[in-house]
């Protein structure tokens, strides 16, 4: 069992399926912030119509319809929300069409997209999408184009940023940070909003795909494994080097714990005591589609630890809701209804 320094087990077998089902019931109403970059996961579909193009060897597509979803730093907020929690965004959009429709899918969905700063400056990071195919086949996508400027934010916009996250702690029980590296995070806004959320007793967590130890102080993190082997400078070859640098990035964030996700070999928890866990995924058989699974796991972890539970527990959740989105098409989310079937299935 965990405890000892170092120790580690493998804890698929136990999950206390009442107790889990009971933190998932806990998650209604907690209240969540969402800091970072926010992008705007576009699909244009299109039937083929069976001719080549005589510009280039590329199929030729009636265009069907167009889809805007949420994706980056929206879609662990579109996650935490689908699972019952009250979500707010800040961070920056464009003002143009991908935007909007982003704020508008959101808003639908009952998020606060009050803390957005919308920048006419920069276009909203857009990865858009063409794919060919009708409901009636397999869609395949032909190609991504993606819209973007990845300079610094204005200071003029920082600043409005900043405003609206200082302004939201105090109203949220958690912060996520979720920077993909995109400009929003920069040292200035962590400086910025961390300190404020922690001196405010927030849980606060980070999935950053940059160095972890910019944010030194934060609850947890929950990096894949690349992000974590970056931020120490090196990869681990075998499951002994995995635990060293889990330890190591715990004490380096002076966290309370850090999950680290390991894509088809599930994932492993690290305690601030020295208790490692490791879950193999809870999902071997169905996987379609991994994209945004790990968004999955940050809001379903913040919200179980929310919830009450401990690091094991916490990391158990997510990992049965991974195993949910995984069966679907693009960056998914899982109900709480259906957490709570595979929790109750196994
Ligand atoms: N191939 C797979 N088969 C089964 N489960 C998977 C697979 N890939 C990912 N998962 C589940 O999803 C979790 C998160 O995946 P991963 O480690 O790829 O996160 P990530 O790289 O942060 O993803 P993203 O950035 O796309 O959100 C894993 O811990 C695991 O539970
Ligand atoms: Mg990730």
């Amino acid at each position: 069992m965990g405890g000892a320094s170092g120790s580690s087990y493998n804890s698929s077998i136990d999950l206390n399926r009442p107790r889990l089902l009971d933190l998932l019931e806990r998650f209604a109403g907690r209240k969540l912030l969402v800091l970072g970059d926010m992008v705007a996961d576009e699909y244009w579909f299109g039937h083929p119509t069976g001719r080549i193009s005589r510009e280039a060897p590329i199929p030729i597509l009636r265009e069907t319809s167009r889809e805007t979803k949420p994706g980056g730093a929206t879609n662990p907020g579109y996650n935490a929300r689908t699972l019952g929690a009250e979500v707010f965004l800040a961070g920056v959009v464009g003002d143009d069409g991908s935007g909007r429709a982003l704020c508008q899918t959101l808003g639908q969905a009952g998020i606060d997209v009050g803390g957005l700063v919308v920048d006419p400056r920069r276009p909203t990071y857009t990865k858009i999408r063409v794919v060919a195919g009708s409901t009636q086949e397999m869609p395949q996508q032909v190609a991504r184009i993606d819209r973007f400027d990845d300079g610094e934010l204005d200071p003029a916009v920082t600043k409005r940023v900043i405003e609206h996250a200082c302004r939201l702690i105090p109203q949220v029980d958690a912060l996520l940070i979720s920077d993909y590296e995109n400009g929003v995070i920069s040292q200035e806004i962590v400086e910025a909003c961390l300190p404020e959320a922690i001196a405010r007793g927030k849980l606060t967590c980070v999935d950053s795909h940059g160095d972890l130890f910019r944010f030194r102080g934060a609850t947890v993190a929950t990096p894949n494994q690349p992000e974590a082997e970056a931020t120490l400078h090196r990869t681990f070859h075998d499951q002994a080097e995995l635990e060293a640098g889990g330890m190591e990035l715990v004490r380096g964030m002076q966290a309370r714990g850090v999950l680290i996700t390991r894509g088809s070999e599930g994932m492993s928890v690290f305690e601030v005591d020295g208790t490692i866990h490791h879950l193999p995924v809870s999902n071997l058989f169905e996987v379609r589609d991994v994209t945004g699974a790990g968004d999955t796991v940050a809001a379903t972890f913040v919200l179980a630890l929310l919830a009450g539970a401990n690091m094991l527990e916490a990391a158990q959740l997510g990992n049965v809701a991974a195993g949910q989105v995984v069966r679907k098409v693009g960056a998914a989310t899982v109900t709480r209804d259906e957490l709570a079937r595979a929790i109750a299935a196994g």
